[in-house]
């Protein structure tokens, strides 16, 4: 008998096929945002669930939800489920790394450089029928070649942005929770004193409490006036308010964000500033990625009620 699954999520039609043929499917493709209450009602019976990065999975859903076996992530960023809590009560957990490390790296990059060279404000500029004459410092913006770069996070993504920003002959620095003595990088033991020497800052570190407001008003002086922050991590690293204090008191340059703290809603404060490029949490947002994400996510389900190991297990 087809074991019973919950996607909670819209995913793409050849992963929601092939969930089909293997599972007793429960879709969620109009992307409906349920409340808890109605999350936990859906999961009623489930023996598995299809996640994406945002629905909170922790012990009293689980409590709720004694039959549920499986908690498969499309995303590599798993702070929205309590892992232990999970592996308390045998449920497995799986994320999607991996696949989406390029891709990710790509975007950090595509955002560090849009914030630079102030890419939205002048586009919007264009397109409001502004542009009448050329003028010598329109939106004179910074250099991101031959530029300072801070990564926070040197993980598989952190190293795949470090590589791109080698080829731009970036200057390239550091912090982490340890030195990672393979790497050529300049390391620095906390985000102040990474912030300090770097023109851009760029996030790129796991979410959850470990991290929780690591960018606060301090290391938003210590990046200075000339200073950019780039977050592709979590809302929740950055302190949001401070951020937006630093922002507008030219604390810092400017800032490009596609992570927020309480998403999908995002400051009128933000939205209304022209030094900060603001996007809908997709920095693995393309169709291969996302396709090989759920595809990824499928084959941990499989493994699971197939009796096998996760492929890409998370453990606690
Ligand atoms: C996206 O934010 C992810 O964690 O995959």
């Amino acid at each position: 008998m087809k074991k019973s699954v919950l996607v909670c999520r819209a995913v793409f039609p050849d992963v929601l096929e092939r969930l089909a043929e293997h599972f007793d499917l429960e879709t969620n493709q109009d992307d409906v945002v349920w409340s808890r209450e109605e999350l936990i009602a859906h999961l009623q019976g489930k023996a598995g669930v299809f996640v994406t990065g945002t629905q909170p999975i922790d012990s009293a859903l689980l409590d709720a939800c004694p039959e549920l076996k499986a908690v498969c992530s499309m995303a590599v960023g798993y702070n929205n489920i309590d892992v232990p809590a999970c592996t308390a009560r045998g449920v497995l957990v799986s994320n999607a790394p991996d696949v989406l490390t390029e891709t990710t790296a790509d975007f950090g990059f595509a955002l560090m450089m849009a914030t630079a060279r102030r890419i939205s404000e002048s586009e919007h500029f264009l397109r409001s029928g502004q542009w009448t004459k050329w003028s010598v410092d329109a939106f004179a913006g910074s250099d991101v070649h031959s530029a300072t770069l801070g990564v926070l996070g040197m993980g598989r993504i952190g190293q795949a942005i470090a590589h791109r920003a080698a080829a731009f002959n970036m200057e390239i620095a550091y912090t982490s929770r340890s030195p990672r003595p393979n790497l050529n990088y300049t390391y620095y033991p906390d985000a102040a004193s990474l912030a300090a020497i770097v023109d851009f800052l760029i996030v790129i570190t796991p979410g959850g409490a470990g991290t929780r407001g690591m960018i606060d008003a301090r290391v938003l002086k210590a990046l200075g006036p000339d200073g950019y922050l780039i977050n592709v991590a979590r809302g929740s690293v950055v302190d949001q308010p401070a951020l937006i204090d630093a922002l507008r008191d030219g604390v810092i340059a400017g800032a490009g964000l596609d992570v927020f703290v309480n998403e999908p809603n995002v400051p009128e404060e933000l939205r209304a500033m022209p030094n900060v490029v603001l996007t809908p949490h997709i920095g693995s947002g393309t169709k291969q990625t996302r396709e090989a994400m759920g595809q990824l996510t499928f084959d941990n389900l499989r493994a699971h009620f197939a009796g096998k190991p996760l492929l890409t297990p998370v453990d606690a």
